[in-house]
C-alpha cells in the first residue's frame, strides 16, 4: 500500500456508515444488549462484550491498516497481550528479546508461570544463536522492534522464517512504529498486537489494546478467548481511538521528524554518553530500520552523563513531562529503571543494558526550538 493511499485509509478506512443519517463519523452505541428476533437465530449482533458496531468499525480498521484480515480490540495493550497468551497452554514456551516492554515480562514472569507458560530470553541479534534456542516446548516469539527502551532492531522477515521452521508463532508488538511505519504481518509476522494507548490514540486519554492476524483457524479460536475473557474496549474509547487513528499520519510524521532532530543535537552533546535511536545513521540498526520500516519513530533514549544528576534532570523538565507513558501530542521523559522497567529484576536489567543513567524521551508536538531548550535547561540545572 502507498503511503498516499494508507492516508487516505487513515481518513476513511473505519466509516461504517450509518445509514439512518448519513453522519460521517461512527456513531457510538452506547448499549450492551439488543433485541433479538425470531428464536434460534443468531443475531448480528446479541450482547456487547461479543460484538458492538462502534468497536467492530475501529476492529476492521486495524485490520486493513496492518494488511491482515482480523482485528480485535482490547481495553489496553495488557489486556490484548493477556488475551493472547490464552493461546497456549501448560508446558508451552514462549521466547522473548532482551529488553521487552516490563509489563510484559511482568506478566509473563509473575503471572503465566503459575499456568505452567514458561519464557526464556532469545537475542535475535545474532540469528545463528536465535535458532539454536528454539526447543520442541518453544511455541511463539514475542517480537519487539524497535525494543523499549534501547530502540535495538530485529529482522521481522527473518525471525518469522526462524520461528516458522521451527513450529512457532510470531507475536509483534508493533506499538512505537504503528502500521504508517511498520507492517510485521506483511513481513511475516503471524499476529500484530498494540498498546493503541500510545500512537494511534495519540492524545494521551484512552487506554486501548489491539491485535491483527491473518490466519482464519487462529482468529476463531481468539475471538473465543476475546469473547471468554471479556477485557474488550468500550464503544466510547472504541470512538476516541477511530478519531485519533484518523491523524495518525500527521502525527507521526512531525514527532519522528522532530526526534530525529533532538537525536541529532543530543549526539553532539556532552551530556548524552550514548544515543540510541535507529533513525541516525550511526545506530547499528539503521540499515535493517531502513529495510523493512519506512520512519523510526519518536521515540529515543539517551545515557546521562555521570557528571549530571538524574533525578535533578527530570525535575528540572518544564516542557517534556516525566510520565510513563509514550506515543501523545505531548512530548514525555520516562527513567525505564524507575518506571516503565521497575519491575524487572535490576541484575537482569543491568545484564539488558538498561542503566540506572538511561533517559527515553517520546518526542510530541510542541516547537521543536522549545523541546530542545527544555533538554538544554535541564542538563545545564543538573550538572554536578
Ligand atoms: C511496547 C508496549 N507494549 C504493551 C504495553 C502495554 O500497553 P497498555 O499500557 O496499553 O496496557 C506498553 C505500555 O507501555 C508498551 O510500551
Amino acid at each position: 500500500m502507498t503511503k498516499e493511499k494508507f492516508e487516505t485509509l487513515l481518513v476513511h478506512g473505519a466509516r461504517c456508515g450509518d445509514d439512518l443519517s448519513g453522519s460521517l463519523t461512527v456513531p457510538i452505541y452506547q448499549t450492551t444488549t439488543y433485541r433479538q428476533g425470531e428464536l434460534g437465530v443468531e443475531p448480528p449482533y446479541d450482547y456487547s462484550r461479543s460484538v458492538n458496531p462502534t468497536r467492530r468499525a475501529l476492529e476492521r480498521q486495524i485490520a486493513v491498516m496492518e494488511e491482515g484480515r482480523h482485528g480485535f480490540a482490547f481495553s489496553s495493550g495488557m489486556a490484548a497481550i493477556t488475551a493472547l497468551f490464552f493461546l497456549f497452554e501448560s508446558g508451552d514456551e514462549i521466547l522473548i528479546p532482551k529488553d521487552l516492554y516490563g509489563g510484559t515480562f511482568r506478566l509473563l514472569d509473575s503471572h503465566l508461570k503459575s499456568f505452567g507458560v514458561s519464557w526464556r530470553v532469545a537475542d535475535t541479534g545474532d540469528l545463528t544463536a536465535f535458532e539454536r534456542a528454539f526447543a520442541d516446548r518453544t511455541k511463539a516469539v514475542l517480537l519487539e522492534t524497535p525494543t523499549n527502551p534501547l530502540m535495538r532492531v530485529s529482522d521481522i522477515a527473518e525471525v518469522s522464517r526462524i520461528a516458522h521452521r521451527n513450529g512457532a508463532l510470531v507475536i509483534a508488538d508493533n506499538t512505537f512504529l504503528t502500521p504508517y511505519f511498520q507492517r510485521p504481518l506483511t513481513l511475516g509476522a503471524d499476529i500484530v498486537v498494540h498498546s493503541a494507548t500510545k500512537y494511534l490514540s495519540g492524545h494521551n486519554d484512552v487506554l486501548s489494546g489491539l491485535v491483527v492476524m491473518n490466519s482464519d483457524q487462529l482468529a476463531e479460536r481468539f475471538l473465543a478467548i476475546q469473547k471468554s475473557t471479556g477485557g474488550v474496549l468500550s464503544p466510547f474509547d472504541s470512538y476516541l481511538l477511530i478519531r485519533g487513528i484518523k491523524t495518525l499520519a500527521l502525527r507521526m510524521d512531525r514527532e519522528t521528524e522532530g526526534a530525529l532532530s533532538v537525536a541529532r543535537w543530543l549526539e553532539r552533546h556532552n551530556g548524552a554518553d550514548r544515543v540510541y535511536y535507529p533513525g541516525l545513521e550511526s545506530d547499528p540498526g539503521h540499515s535493517l530500520q531502513s529495510k523493512q520500516a519506512s520512519g523510526s519513530g519518536a521515540l529515543l533514549s539517551f545515557d546521562l552523563n555521570e557528571k549530571y544528576d538524574i533525578k535533578t534532570f527530570f525535575s528540572a523538565l518544564r516542557v517534556i513531562t516525566p510520565a510513563e507513558s509514550l506515543g501523545s501530542i505531548e512530548s514525555m521523559a520516562c527513567h525505564p529503571a524507575t518506571m516503565s522497567h521497575a519491575s524487572i529484576p535490576p541484575e537482569m536489567r543491568a545484564e539488558m543494558g538498561i542503566s540506572e543513567r538511561l533517559v527515553r524521551l517520546a518526542i510530541g508536538v510542541e516547537g521543536l526550538e522549545d523541546i530542545e531548550e527544555d533538554l538544554e535547561l535541564a542538563f545545564k540545572s543538573s550538572l554536578r
